[in-house]
């Protein structure tokens, strides 16, 4: 026996050993192992979500209604907001005692005070922003020229009146009611008391500050009617809180 021969004797496996069938292994199960892979396909998910995005849009306008209906809440229906008859005996008794110049920007001057902030047509709770104003316009002969009268109501039982939101359109601060320059030559106005803004009280237009050097919009109008009791009634706004009318 050469070398190789006693290599090849040594190294060669026991005998002793059964052979092993590799059918006869066992194998991995693959029956109780779930195939993987994505636990929805992709075209069950793009249906999933874009039925939900349509629910979503459904219920966002749907209104108290919908199941976003708390967010949203309802607007009120055309509402009472104030007496023609109270502002107007207000505005009478400020004009016999000579103090129609300071009643209207006195809030504490709540016996001769010619107008009345109400919110409409949300609560304060809703938004502060709906605060709104309605004036008994002074007189001609008492600063208020009125180019356009398109803007005023008149009252069956006597005066003009203005309603307007009182939403600064520069930077949404709230206005006051007041009078600027000096009696008998100067203007009733709304002024902003953040930045300087003043609004025409007659029309609502910017005639001064930031507003009117950006040349902003007219604050928005609130919409009345007065019947023949003296009840004025907000029925409408007419353009956008915050950003002003387009129109008279
Ligand atoms: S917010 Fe009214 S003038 Fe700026």
């Amino acid at each position: 026996m050469d070398d190789d021969q006693q290599q090849r004797k040594t190294s060669s496996p026991a005998t002793s050993l059964p052979p092993v069938s590799v059918a006869a292994q066992p194998q991995p199960s693959t029956a109780s192992v779930p195939a993987k892979g994505p636990l929805i396909s992709r075209r069950v998910f793009l249906v999933g979500a874009l039925g939900a995005s349509a629910l979503l849009t459904v219920a966002s306008v749907a209104g108290s209604g919908g199941i976003l209906g708390p967010l949203f809440p309802p607007k009120e229906p055309p509402t009472v907001i104030a007496k023609a008859t109270d502002l107007e005996s207000k505005y009478q008794a400020a004009v016999s005692s000579s103090d129609v110049y300071t009643a209207l920007g006195d809030p504490s001057n709540t016996k001769e005070y010619f107008s009345q902030f109400f919110y409409w047509p949300y609560t304060i709770s809703d938004s502060p922003y709906y605060k709104n104003i309605v004036v008994r316009l002074p007189d001609d002969n008492l600063g208020v020229q009125l180019t356009d009268r398109s803007t005023v109501y008149t009252a069956p039982t006597g005066g003009r009146f203005v309603a307007y939101n009182t939403t600064c359109v520069h930077l949404q601060c709230l206005v006051n009611p007041g009078f600027a320059g000096t009696p008998g030559s100067g203007q009733f106005r709304l002024q902003c008391p953040c930045h300087g803004s003043q609004y025409n009280l007659a029309d609502g237009v910017p005639v001064a500050g930031p507003a009117y050097d950006l040349g902003l919009l007219p604050l928005p109008k609130v919409e009345l009617s007065i019947d023949a009791s003296g009840n004025i009634t907000a029925t409408n706004i007419q353009g956008q809180i915050g950003v002003g009318r387009t129109s008279q």
